[in-house]
């Protein structure tokens, strides 16, 4: 047969929106989105975080508001970081968190799926996300597991559905499912950042949260989070999560990291959760304000590139607009 330009058959699955609309092999459902919410304490008014746009730090008022606006929009489960007014080294007050996550269960009930991040960094004087020894220069594996066990009881107390530890410990799994279980709490599950990198992209996050280390000791959290050099390390640290206890496995920043997710795919049966994170996320906006590209589909193209690498379920500050832009979306 010979082979000539009425052969070449790719391009008539991409002739006509129906045709790729048929074709497609992947599809985008709201359903499997989480907004992340800040709420501060001793906040008087609501306010923006810079890179962020389109988001805001909640006061324990104005975060009903926003999830009852929220909700019209069809998110219901969300990914809750209570940022704390007082800073220590030890001996945290987990009260305001508990506060939050009780002040909203109050509200909506099981209309809303609340996960709770779990880790210190926002609690510490010096921004780490754990217990420094005396010399700033060593983070504390047991210690601070011990302190993010006590953390996950009290959230779970308070009304929490889910407990996503974010630390980056050694067995910190293991532990928080022992105490969860020991206090009554077998129905909370857990969503490890299981494969966590050290990543540059996080920065506008940290100032929503008033988390960035600042130390003259420990300066960075290389000693703790993955190095993006090392894509087995990422793979080891999941897999021990699974076995630990972990009901979902997340890969974290998202965008840059489509070929762990798709490895951990290979792996195991839990389902992944994919963070696009703030700086990936401020990225995008940046990008849309100066028009460069479309806001929405700048976003809806990521989205379905971790849905593509086997993302079950995806983080994201745009959330919120995940069902009027999935519906609206262009094939
Ligand atoms: C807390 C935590 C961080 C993020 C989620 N939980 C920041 C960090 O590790 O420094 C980042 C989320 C984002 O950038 O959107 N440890």
């Amino acid at each position: 047969m010979e082979i000539n330009e009425y052969f070449i058959n790719q391009r008539r699955l991409r002739l006509s929106r129906h045709m790729r609309e048929l074709s497609a092999t992947v599809r985008l459902d709201h359903k499997a989105f989480i907004q992340p919410l800040f709420v501060e304490e001793g906040l008087s008014a609501p306010r923006n975080v810079e890179g962020l746009p389109f988001v805001q730090v909640d006061t324990l008022t104005s975060v009903i508001d926003t999830i009852e606006r929220d909700l019209k929009h069809g998110v219901s489960k969300y990914l809750i970081f209570p940022v704390p007014a007082h800073k220590c080294e030890s001996d945290f007050d987990f009260t305001f968190a508990g506060t939050v996550i009780k002040t909203i269960r109050n509200h909506f009930a099981d209309r809303v799926w609340l996960a709770s991040d779990l880790c210190l960094c926002s609690y510490t004087t010096h921004g780490h996300c754990g217990i420094l020894d005396e010399t700033h220069q060593n983070l504390r594996n047991q210690p601070t597991v011990l302190a993010l066990a006590q953390y996950a009881t009290a959230l779970a107390a308070s009304g929490a559905d889910c407990i996503a530890p974010s630390d980056m410990m050694d067995g910190r799994i293991a532990a928080i499912r022992k105490a969860l279980n020991t206090n009554g709490y077998e129905q909370v599950s857990i969503m490890s950042y299981a494969a966590k990198f050290s990543s540059q992209f996080y920065g506008p996050f940290r100032d929503a949260c008033h988390s960035a280390p600042n130390t003259n000791g420990l300066h960075d959290r290389k000693t703790y989070q993955i190095a993006p050099l090392n894509a087995d390390d990422a793979l080891s640290s999941a897999l021990r999560d699974d076995r630990e206890g972990a009901d979902f496995l997340m890969v974290k920043p998202a965008a840059l990291y489509t070929d762990v997710i798709a490895r951990l795919r290979e792996h195991t049966n839990k389902p992944l959760a994919a963070y696009h994170v703030s700086g990936e996320y401020a990225a995008i906006e940046l990008l849309a304000k100066e028009g460069l590209l479309n806001r929405a589909a700048g976003h809806l193209e990521v989205w379905t590139a971790l849905t593509r690498a086997g993302a079950n379920v995806i983080i994201s500050y745009a959330a919120r607009n995940a069902k009027e832009w999935i519906e609206q979306m262009e094939y």
